[in-house]
C-alpha cells in the first residue's frame, strides 16, 4: 500500500523498542512475555526494513541500565536473545542481513558472546541490511570509551590535541563506519533519547509513536517512514 509512496527511504533507522512491560501489564501477562512478543515484532521489522530498502537498522535491545533490573528479568532477556540468535541466524543470513552488536561486549555472558561472534562471522559479507543490535549499550559509556582511546593516542604522541577532528572521534565509536541514523523511532509515547546514540543522532529526525512496542506493526513502521519523508532536513543550513 503505502510502500510505493515512499520515495525517500531513510538509509539508517534506529529504534527504541519501548513499552514491553506496560503492554504485558495491560494484557495481564508477565514482563518476559512482553519481551517475547517484542522480539517477534523486532523480527518483523527487520524483514520489513530489508524489503523496503533500509540499509541499516539499529535496535536497542538491552541498555547498560537494564543490568540493574530484577535478575529474573535480566536472565530472561538474555535467554530470549540467545534463542533469537540461535533460531534466526540462518534465516537472517538467507535474507542478506549482516548482524553487528554494539555495546559493552565484555559484560555479556560467554554463551551470548560466543553466539554473537558466530553469527557476526556467518553474516559478515551480507549486503542487503546491516542489523546493529545494541546490547549492554549506553551512549555515555561509548563516548567515554572513545575519549580513553583518544587520550591514549595523545599520550603516545600519535595525535596532536589541537588537531582532534570529528572524524578522529567517530572512528572509535562502536558504530564506526556506519552512517548516522536518518530517523529515530521510539514507541510507547515516551519522548526521550535515553542514552541512545547521543553523538550519532545530532541531525536525526525523531518520531515518537504512541503505541507499546509489542503492538507496533510493519504498517506503523511505514507510517513513521512517511512522517520522515514529509520532513525537510537542512542539517543546520538556511532554508
Ligand atoms: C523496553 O521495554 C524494552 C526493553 C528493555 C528490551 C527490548 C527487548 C526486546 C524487544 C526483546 C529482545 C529483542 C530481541 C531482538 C531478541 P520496557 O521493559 O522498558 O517496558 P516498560 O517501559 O513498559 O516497562
Amino acid at each position: 500500500m503505502t510502500e510505493r509512496r515512499l520515495l525517500k527511504i531513510p538509509q539508517h533507522v534506529a529504534i527504541i523498542m519501548d513499552g514491553n512491560g506496560r503492554w504485558a501489564r495491560q494484557n495481564s501477562l508477565s514482563r518476559l512475555q512482553g519481551h517475547k512478543r517484542g522480539s517477534e515484532v523486532a523480527r518483523e521489522i527487520v524483514t520489513a526494513s530489508a524489503r523496503i530498502g533500509v540499509s541499516y537498522l539499529t535496535l536497542y535491545a538491552f541498555s547498560s541500565e537494564n543490568w540493574r533490573r530484577d535478575p529474573h528479568e535480566v536472565s530472561g532477556l538474555m535467554s530470549l536473545m540467545k534463542h533469537y540468535l540461535e533460531s534466526e541466524a540462518q534465516e537472517l543470513h538467507k535474507e542478506g542481513v549482516r548482524l553487528k552488536v554494539i555495546g559493552e561486549r565484555e559484560l555479556l555472558p560467554n554463551t551470548i558472546l560466543d553466539l554473537v561472534e558466530k553469527v557476526e562471522e556467518l553474516t559478515k559479507a551480507n549486503k542487503k541490511l546491516t542489523l546493529q543490535m545494541a546490547i549492554s549499550y549506553g551512549s555515555r559509556a561509548e563516548i567515554l570509551h572513545v575519549v580513553k582511546q583518544i587520550a591514549q593516542k595523545v599520550r603516545d604522541r600519535r595525535l596532536d590535541p589541537d588537531k582532534i577532528s570529528e572524524q578522529d572521534f567517530e572512528q572509535h565509536l562502536y558504530t564506526a563506519g556506519i552512517p548516522d541514523p536518518d530517523l529515530l523511532i521510539r514507541t510507547s509515547g515516551e519522548q526521550r533519547i535515553s542514552n541512545y546514540l547521543l553523538w550519532q543522532v545530532a541531525y536525526t529526525e525523531l518520531v515518537f509513536v504512541d503505541k507499546f512496542w509489542p503492538d507496533f506493526t510493519p504498517e506503523d513502521f511505514m507510517e513513521a517512514l512517511l512522517t520522515f519523508q514529509s520532513r525537510e532536513r537542512r542539517f543546520g543550513t538556511a532554508a
